[in-house]
């Protein structure tokens, strides 16, 4: 039997890690979690160890705690990382920009320095299609440059992609995949995982099972006078469970890349608009959702969606699940979470 490698993945107890988690367990890597808590707690872990049927490895600690990250690589022979933790709302970091540019850009450089201490030379990182801004075509490709990010948020993901950069150059035995998420969307087909909003949710997935199990008394779209085909906002949803498959696609050929470091792009390939999503969900869980026309939302993208071949050419990875079954997944979560 061949040995499969020891991944740390950080951030392992929020909602893109603990799906990441599920699969790399169930392809047989030894997987070691970690997470502070401070935007999550140990109701997935749970979810986890009853899917797979065994309590994951899970440390608590803080990905800028230096003191932590050595203690873990020296009690831990780890092969590879995957680095999810981060905060990630658009608006928490408008008010608080440094609480956000020390922890998401804290974290990486901590992780890294850890990484070359200890010799562990493969990194996988959670980028976001905000580094593209409005692009100047869609679909947008990898090519496509940097506009002026939107937020503070968006601005540590087109940093931490730079620090990626710039580190492989100096640090020759490192590897680094960046991947780029479109809109990741939905829970796992078990609903013993799914997504934990923290308050309301800034999100509209959540927003609309939220508002369909009846927590939220309607959802507003933002904007209906955009040049859409029905006035509401295009993006590139695309189920959690897609996006984790990929981590794993990334890894196992993370030494076959032509670089030594590679971005991807993570999405279906297909532009959604809000009513289109709205419409679907209700035909898919038969739930008729309260919803208005509202105004735009500041800082918000017209239009865009992946151009997602090249993850197909180099990683062997495309989607294989639909929006239908990401909203009847998101669905079977809310109503499991009440
Ligand atoms: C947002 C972030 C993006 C981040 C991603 C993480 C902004 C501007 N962008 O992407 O940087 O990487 O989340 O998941 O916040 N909508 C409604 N009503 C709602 C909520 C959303 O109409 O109550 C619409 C939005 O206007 C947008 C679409 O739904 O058109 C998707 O919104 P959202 O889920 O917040 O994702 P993004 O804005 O694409």
């Amino acid at each position: 039997m061949i040995t499969k490698k020891k991944v740390l993945l950080t951030g392992g107890a929020g909602y893109i890690g603990a799906h990441t988690a599920v699969e790399f367990v169930q392809q047989g890597y030894d997987v070691v979690l970690i997470d502070d808590f401070s935007k999550s707690d140990d109701t997935l872990l749970a979810g986890i160890e009853k899917i797979i049927g065994s309590k994951p490895v899970f440390f608590k600690g803080d990905c800028k705690d230096r003191q932590f990250l050595d203690k873990l690589f020296s009690e831990h022979k780890f092969d590879s990382v995957i680095h999810f933790a981060a905060y990630k709302s658009v608006n928490e970091s408008v008010g608080n920009p440094l609480m956000y540019y020390e922890n998401n850009l804290g974290s990486m450089v901590a992780l890294l320095d850890t990484m070359k201490k200890h010799v562990v030379n493969e990194i996988i990182f959670s980028s976001s299609c905000t580094v593209y801004g409005q692009p100047d075509s869609i679909p947008v490709d990898e090519t496509a440059p940097f506009k002026r990010a939107e937020s503070p948020y968006g601005a540590t993901k087109q940093m931490n992609e730079r620090i990626l950069e710039d580190e492989v150059i100096a640090n020759k035995n490192l590897k680094a995949i960046s991947l780029r998420y479109f809109n990741p969307v939905g829970a796992h087909p078990s609903a013993l995982i799914g997504e934990m909003p923290i308050g309301v949710p800034g999100n509209l997935v959540p927003f609309v099972t939220q508002t369909a199990a009846g927590l939220r008394q309607k959802l507003t779209v933002f904007g209906s006078d955009y040049n859409t085909t029905d006035g509401s906002c295009v993006r590139d949803y695309i189920h959690v469970v897609d996006v984790a498959q990929a981590h794993v696609a990334a890894l196992e050929k993370i030494n076959d890349m032509p670089g030594r470091n590679e971005i991807f792009n993570l999405g279906t390939g297909e532009g959604v608009s809000v009513l289109e999503l709205v419409k679907k969900f209700m035909e898919v869980t038969g739930v008729k959702l309260n919803y208005e026309l509202g105004p735009r939302r500041p800082g918000d993208i017209e239009k865009v969606y992946a151009d997602p071949s090249k993850a197909k050419r180099l990683l062997g990875w495309q989607t294989k699940l639909k929006l239908e079954d990401a909203l009847r997944d998101a669905w079977r979560w809310q109503q499991k979470l009440g």
